[in-house]
C-alpha cells in the first residue's frame, strides 16, 4: 500500500503543480511507481506539463462517473514509473470530496505514491484533493500573502484530519534574506504558516520549461532541489542548504 499526499497552498501560483511533478520524477528516478492526479477541474495543467495532454482521451471524471476503468484514465509520462490521472477538463467535472475519499486508498493499492495537486484557494476543489490524503506538502513563497495562504490551509488541513503537514518553501531566493525583507529570517517564514519544514526550492527559471512541457536540465538547482526533498519524503536526513 502507498503513501498519498496533497500538494497545496492555500493561494495560486505559487508552484503547486511544478513541485507536485518536480517531486513526482524525482521519487520516480529513484525507482518508486508514482501517480500524479491533477485535481484541478476545468484548470488542469500536469496534462500539459508531462506532455500527455495530446493523446489525452479519459480524465477522473470518467472515472467517477464509470465511463472508463481507473486504468484507462492514467497515463505514463516518460520514463520510469512516472503516471498521471488528468483532471475534469471542466470546472463540472469536480469530484466531490467523499468521492476522492474511496477513490484514492484504491489507488494507492498500486502505487508507491499517489500526488494529488491541489487547486488554489481552500474550497470544494481543495477539500477533494485533500481528503484522500495521507500527508500534506503545503508549498508557499516567501511574501506574506502566500504565507498567509498556507497558514489557512494548514488549520483547513487539521480539520480535515490530514495530521502530517509539511512545508515546501518554493521560489527561494537565497542571498541576505530575500532582500524584498518582508520577513527577517527563514524561521520567520516558517513560523508564519505554522508548518515544520521540509524543503527549499530556489527561484529557478529553468522549472519554466514544465509549462511548455519540456524536461528541467537534472543540474538545475530546482531538479537537484526536489532531489533533496524527495530524499527527506523517504526518510532520509538530508541537511537543508544554508540560508544567509
Ligand atoms: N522555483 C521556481 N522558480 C521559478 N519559477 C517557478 C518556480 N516554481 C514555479 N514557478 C513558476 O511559477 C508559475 C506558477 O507555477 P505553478 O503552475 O506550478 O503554480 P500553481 O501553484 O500550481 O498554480 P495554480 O494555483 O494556478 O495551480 C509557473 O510559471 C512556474 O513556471
Ligand atoms: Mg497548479
Amino acid at each position: 500500500m502507498g503513501v498519498s499526499a496533497v500538494v497545496t497552498s492555500g493561494k495560486g501560483g505559487v508552484g503547486k503543480s511544478t513541485v507536485s511533478l518536480g517531486l513526482g520524477q524525482a521519487l520516480a528516478q529513484r525507482g518508486r511507481r508514482v501517480l500524479l492526479v491533477d485535481c484541478d477541474a476545468g484548470l488542469r495543467s500536469l496534462d500539459r506539463m508531462t506532455g500527455t495532454e495530446e493523446g489525452l482521451v479519459f480524465d477522473l471524471a470518467d472515472v467517477v462517473s464509470g465511463r472508463c476503468a481507473p486504468a484507462e484514465a492514467i497515463y505514463p509520462c516518460g520514463e520510469g514509473q512516472l503516471f498521471l490521472l488528468p483532471a475534469p477538463a471542466s470546472g463540472e467535472g469536480l469530484v466531490f470530496p467523499a468521492v476522492m475519499r474511496r477513490l484514492v486508498p484504491m489507488l494507492k493499492q498500486y502505487y508507491d505514491y499517489v500526488l494529488l495537486d491541489s487547486p488554489a484557494g481552500v474550497g470544494e476543489g481543495f477539500r477533494s484533493a485533500a481528503c484522500g490524503a495521507d500527508r500534506a506538502l503545503v508549498v508557499c513563497s516567501p511574501d506574506p500573502v502566500s504565507v498567509r495562504g498556507a497558514a489557512t490551509a494548514n488549520a483547513q488541513l487539521r480539520k480535515l484530519d490530514v495530521e502530517d503537514r509539511r512545508l515546501v518553501i518554493n521560489r527561494f531566493a537565497n542571498g541576505p534574506f530575500q532582500k524584498a525583507g518582508a520577513y527577517p529570517d527563514l524561521d520567520g517564514v516558517i513560523d508564519g504558516t505554522g508548518v515544520r519544514l521540509l524543503g527549499l526550492v530556489p527561484e529557478d527559471g529553468a522549472l519554466a520549461r514544465f509549462l511548455q512541457g519540456k524536461p528541467v536540465p537534472e543540474d538545475s538547482p530546482g531538479v537537484k532541489a526536489l532531489r533533496r526533498i524527495a530524499g527527506r519524503l523517504e526518510g532520509e536526513s538530508i541537511p537543508v542548504p544554508e540560508v544567509v
